[in-house]
């Protein structure tokens, strides 16, 4: 059962549009699938036209104020349900402030859904703050989408590091499934950055980007992901075939036991998750 994330501590570059299509194409292909809102914004809640917002959602569910049954949500395609945010959730770290462990409630909470869901998809917010540390420990895979222009650029050299740095103290089997290009303009700025970080980051990057796409916005207008109001949009289209590589990565992962894209021991720094500073993880010295 696939748990994956979708993050990158830049904003605006299309996570809660990747995650809320993701979770829609697997499950419209048939799988059960739990989409998790774990941005203040609620972004993805909205994008599935749960307004408006709920009174509790997983921030109730992480500081066990409520179960899941009672912040589950069902959406308009039988396959998919979401646990929704609430403005809330922007306060974890001082409602988890005396808790041990607190970047692992998440997980925690999710031991019971996950028994019933085949994919799980997190959307997480643009910072590297409690709830994005809790969803990286909850997650196997990590999607990290990015714009192709230059501050975009810049944050996906920050998120890497910090993930690759992180990921070894807190959740060493967390894998870097890929890096998504989203070119929402059609411009030799747009393609040039695209090419560059190709060059760079090589296989890590999906064969395929998605295209800017006027439908994208227009859809979420209509609190719904593109894919299923559009699902012959070129990003439509696009995103297909991205759910397409996940999958193979996933498959391909779990039949020969690679942990990273980047090739890295990473069982040999598997650490303790005893410990109750999850900053002192991000923080910690980068070790290799
Ligand atoms: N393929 C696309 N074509 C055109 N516009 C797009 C495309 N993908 C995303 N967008 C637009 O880009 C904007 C940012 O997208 P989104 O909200 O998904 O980013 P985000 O990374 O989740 O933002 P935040 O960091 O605030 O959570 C939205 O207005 C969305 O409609
Ligand atoms: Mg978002």
């Amino acid at each position: 059962m696939p748990t994956v994330a979708v993050f990158n501590q830049k904003g605006g570059v299309a996570k809660t549009t990747t995650a809320v299509n993701l979770a829609a194409l697997w499950a419209r292909r048939g799988h059960k699938t739990l989409l998790v809102d774990m941005d203040a914004q609620g972004n993805a809640t909205a994008a599935f036209g749960i307004t408006p917002r709920p009174l509790k959602g997983v921030y109730d569910l992480l500081v066990e104020a409520a179960t899941v049954s009672e912040v589950i949500r069902p959406t308009a395609l039988e396959n998919l349900k979401i646990l929704p945010s609430t403005p809330n959730l922007s306060g974890l770290d001082v409602a988890l402030s005396g808790v041990m462990e607190p970047q692992l409630v998440l997980r925690r909470a999710l031991e019971t859904p996950a028994a019933e869901a085949e994919y799980i998809v997190i959307d997480c917010p643009p910072t590297l703050g409690l709830p994005s540390v809790n969803a990286l420990v909850a997650a196997s895979e990590l999607v990290i989408p990015t714009f192709c222009y230059r501050h975009a650029q810049d944050g996906l050299h920050a998120t890497w590091a910090n993930v690759r740095r992180m990921s070894r103290r807190i959740n060493p089997v967390l894998r870097i499934n890929g890096v998504l290009l989203i070119s929402p303009e059609s411009n030799e700025v747009s393609r040039r950055t695209g090419e560059i970080i190709r060059a760079e980051f090589g296989e890590r990057i999906y064969d395929q980007a998605i295209p800017g796409d006027n439908l994208v916005p227009l859809a979420e207008e209509s609190d719904m992901p593109v894919v299923l109001l559009h699902p012959n949009a070129p990003a439509s289209k696009a995103y297909e075939k991205v759910v397409d590589e996940i999958d193979r990565r996933i498959y391909n992962a779990s039949r020969t036991s690679i942990r990273s894209l980047d090739g890295g021991d990473e069982e040999n720094e598997k650490m303790s998750l005893s410990s109750s500073s999850w900053l002192s993880m991000i923080e910690g010295p980068h070790k290799g």
